[in-house]
C-alpha cells in the first residue's frame, strides 16, 4: 500500500491534450502525469501545419468553419460537437498565446498586423494559425516547461500505463475508474496509481500501419485500455492517410505539411502533369481522403512508387521562411524544395475513431475521461479536416477540466487497490515472437485494411488478427510484461476494432473506401459505428483481461 501513488487526477499521456488538462487542473487539484517516453514525445510534438480557429470574424465566420468541418466529415459529424468546438476555438488559441506559444505573424516586424493564417485542405478560408512549420514543437515545449515547474503536478516520464483499474473489475459497484497499473520502464516494476479521476490522453493508433507519419508512441494504448475496461469505441474504420509524406528509404514517412499545398504546392505525376482536378474541383486542396485516394489510384495505375509535390514556383525566400524545417529535412535527403519537385506518398496519419465521449469528455465509466486523438467526440465524423485535431485537444481538455472541477467535491479518494500479481509469470524465453507479430500485424493492416479495402481483404485481415489475439493473450498470461508486449497487445486490439468496424460499414464514406460498396449508402441517415465491449473479467493474475 505504501508504494501506491495517489493524486486527485491521474492524467495518462503528455501531448497537447494531456499537458493542457494537467495545467488547467493543477491550480485546484493534485495531478499525476504519466507518460511512456520523455514528456514532449508524441504526435503533438511533430504537428506542422497549425491549429484551426476563427480569430477574424470579418473575413471568416464560425458558420464557415462549421460548414467546412461538416463537409469534410461526410455526414458523420455530430453538428452540436462541431459547433461547440469551433465556437471555443478562439478561447483555446488565446489560452495558448497566454502560455507563451509564439505563432507566426503576418509580418514579424509589425505584430499589430496580426497572425499569419494559412490554408489547408477542406478549409474555405485562411484560418490556420501556425508557428512556421513546427507548430507542435512550439505548443508542446511551451506547455512542457510549465508542467515541469508546476508544484501541483507530479511528472512520471518513462512510465507506461498498462490497464485501468475499475471498481467493477474488483467486484464492487457502482462502477468507477479508480486508477491504473503503470509499468516503470527503468525499474521494470509495475506500480499502482490511485486517483479520484483518470484522464486518458494517449493519442492515436496509426502505428498499427506499416507506413505512418506518427511517432512510435501512437500504439492506441488508451483505446485498448478503455475497451478492456468496458467503454464503447466508435468509428474505428476511419483511419486517415495523409497524402504527402516524403518518399525516401530513410525518411520514415516524414510528413510534408498540407500547408505547402495551401500555399500553392502542386501534385504532379512522374511526367510532370497535374492530376488532382480530374478527381475533385478543389484540386490539391480537396479533403485528405480524396487526395490520398487519388494519389493511391495514380500510383497503382502507373506502377509508380510515388507522385511529386512541387512548390518550386514560389520565391525561395517565401519557402524557407514559411517551411524552414521541411526545407531543411528535404535537403538532408538530397531534395531542394526551392528548385525541384519532391517525391511523396500517403501514410497513416490520424485515428478519427476512439473512446466514445460526450461534450464533457466523459466516457461510459464514471471518473474516466478521454481527450485528444484517443477520444471519439464525433467532431471529425468520417474524415478529419486538417488542423482541427490540435483544436479538439485543447477544447476537450478544457471541457474535461470543467467537468472534473464541478464534480470534485462529491468524489472521495479510492481505498488501497490490489497490487499487480506477478506470482505466476516468468521471463519470456522467446522475445522473437513479439517482434515477429509486430511486423506481421502492421504489414497485413497496410495491405488489407489500408486506403482501399474489399470484403475479401477484410476477411483475410480478420482471420489473421484472431490468431494474433489468441497468441498474444496466451503469451501475456504466461510471461512478465515488457514495453513491446504491452504495445503489441494494444495494437492488436486496435487492429481488431478497426477490422470489425470496417466490416460493419457496407458503404464507402469519408476515409472508409471499399471496392465492394464504392458509394455512400444514402438510403438512410448515416450512423457512427459503435462497438460495445464484452465485459467479463477473470480473477487470476491477468484479472484485467476480459474473458470472452
Ligand atoms: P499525442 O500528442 O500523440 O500524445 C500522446 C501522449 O500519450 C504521448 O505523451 C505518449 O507518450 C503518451 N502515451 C501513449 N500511450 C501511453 C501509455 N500507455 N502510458 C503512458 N503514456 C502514454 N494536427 C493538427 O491539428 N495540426 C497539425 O498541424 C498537425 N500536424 C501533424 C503532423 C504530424 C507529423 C502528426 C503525426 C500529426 C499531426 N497532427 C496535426 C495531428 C495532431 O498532432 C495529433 O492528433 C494531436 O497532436 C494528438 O495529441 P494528443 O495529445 O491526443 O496525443
Ligand atoms: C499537416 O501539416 O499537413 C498536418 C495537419 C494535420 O494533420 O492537421
Amino acid at each position: 500500500m505504501n508504494s501506491q501513488k495517489y493524486a486527485d487526477v491521474l492524467v495518462i499521456g503528455s501531448g497537447a491534450a494531456g499537458l493542457t488538462v494537467a495545467l488547467k487542473l493543477a491550480p485546484s487539484l493534485s495531478v499525476a502525469l504519466v507518460s511512456k517516453n520523455s514528456l514532449a514525445e508524441g504526435s503533438s510534438l511533430y504537428a506542422q501545419g497549425g491549429i484551426a480557429a476563427v480569430l477574424d470574424q470579418q473575413d471568416d465566420s464560425f458558420a464557415a468553419h462549421i460548414e467546412d468541418t461538416l463537409e469534410a466529415g461526410a455526414g458523420l459529424c455530430d453538428p452540436e460537437v462541431v459547433r461547440f468546438t469551433v465556437e471555443k476555438g478562439p478561447q483555446a488559441v488565446r489560452w495558448l498565446i497566454d502560455q507563451g506559444v509564439r505563432f507566426s505573424y503576418q509580418d514579424p516586424d509589425q505584430p499589430d498586423r496580426g497572425y499569419h493564417l494559412t490554408k489547408e485542405g477542406g478549409h474555405s478560408h485562411r484560418r490556420v494559425l501556425h508557428a512556421a512549420d513546427a507548430t507542435g514543437l512550439a505548443i508542446e515545449t511551451t506547455l512542457e516547461q510549465q508542467v515541469k515547474q508546476h508544484p501541483n503536478i507530479a511528472v512520471y516520464e518513462q512510465h507506461l500505463a498498462i490497464d485501468l483499474i475499475t471498481t467493477e473489475k474488483l467486484g464492487l459497484s457502482p462502477n468507477r475508474c479508480v486508477g491504473a497499473y503503470v509499468f516503470d520502464k527503468a525499474s521494470r516494476h509495475i506500480e499502482v496509481f490511485r486517483a479520484r479521476f483518470v484522464v486518458l490522453a494517449t493519442g492515436g493508433a496509426s502505428k498499427v500501419y506499416l507506413y505512418t507519419s506518427n511517432p512510435d508512441s501512437s500504439t492506441g494504448d488508451g483505446i485498448a485500455m478503455a475497451w478492456r475496461a468496458g467503454c464503447r469505441i466508435a468509428n474505428m474504420e476511419f483511419n486517415q492517410f495523409h497524402p504527402t509524406c516524403l518518399y525516401h528509404p530513410h525518411a520514415k514517412s516524414y510528413l510534408i505539411t498540407e500547408a505547402i499545398r495551401g500555399e500553392g504546392g502542386k501534385l504532379l505525376l512522374p511526367d510532370g502533369s497535374r492530376f488532382m482536378q480530374r478527381f475533385d474541383s478543389r484540386g490539391e486542396l480537396a479533403p485528405r481522403d480524396i487526395v490520398a485516394r487519388a494519389i493511391d489510384h495514380e500510383m497503382k495505375r502507373l506502377g509508380s512508387d510515388f507522385v511529386y509535390l512541387d512548390i518550386s514556383h514560389k520565391p525561395s525566400k517565401f519557402i524557407t521562411t514559411h517551411f524552414p524545417n521541411v526545407y531543411a529535412k528535404c535537403l538532408e535527403f538530397g531534395y531542394n524544395l526551392c528548385t525541384q519537385p519532391i517525391p511523396v506518398v500517403p501514410a497513416a496519419h490520424y485515428t478519427c475513431g476512439g473512446v466514445l465521449t460526450d461534450l464533457n469528455a466523459t466516457t461510459d465509466i464514471a471518473g474516466l475521461y478521454a481527450i485528444g486523438e484517443t477520444a471519439c467526440t464525433l467532431l471529425h465524423g468520417a474524415n478529419r479536416m486538417a488542423s482541427n485535431s490540435l483544436l479538439e485537444c485543447l477544447v476537450f481538455a478544457m471541457a474535461a477540466q470543467q467537468h472534473i472541477l464541478a464534480s470534485a467535491d462529491k468524489v472521495k479518494p479510492p481505498p488501497a487497490l490490489p497490487e499487480w500479481d506477478e506470482s505466476r509469470v516468468t521471463d519470456s524465453d522467446e522475445e522473437v515472437v513479439v517482434a515477429h507479430n509486430w511486423d506481421e500485424l502492421r504489414r497485413f493492416m497496410w495491405d488489407y485494411v489500408g486506403i482501399v479495402r474489399t470484403n475479401k481483404r477484410l476477411q483475410r485481415a480478420a482471420s489473421r488478427v484472431d490468431l494474433l489475439l489468441h497468441e498474444i493473450d496466451e503469451y501475456y498470461g504466461n510471461f512478465r510484461v515488457t514495453n513491446d508486449l504491452i504495445e503489441l497487445r494494444n495494437l492488436t486490439v486496435v487492429a481488431d476494432l478497426i477490422i470489425r468496424s470496417a466490416r460493419q460499414r457496407r458503404e464507402s464514406r469519408g476515409l472508409h473506401y471499399t471496392l465492394d460498396y464504392p458509394r455512400p449508402d444514402n438510403s438512410k441517415t448515416p450512423q457512427p459505428t459503435i462497438l460495445q465491449a464484452a465485459r467479463r473479467f477473470s480473477t487470476d493474475n491477468s484479472f484485467l483481461v476480459p474473458v470472452n
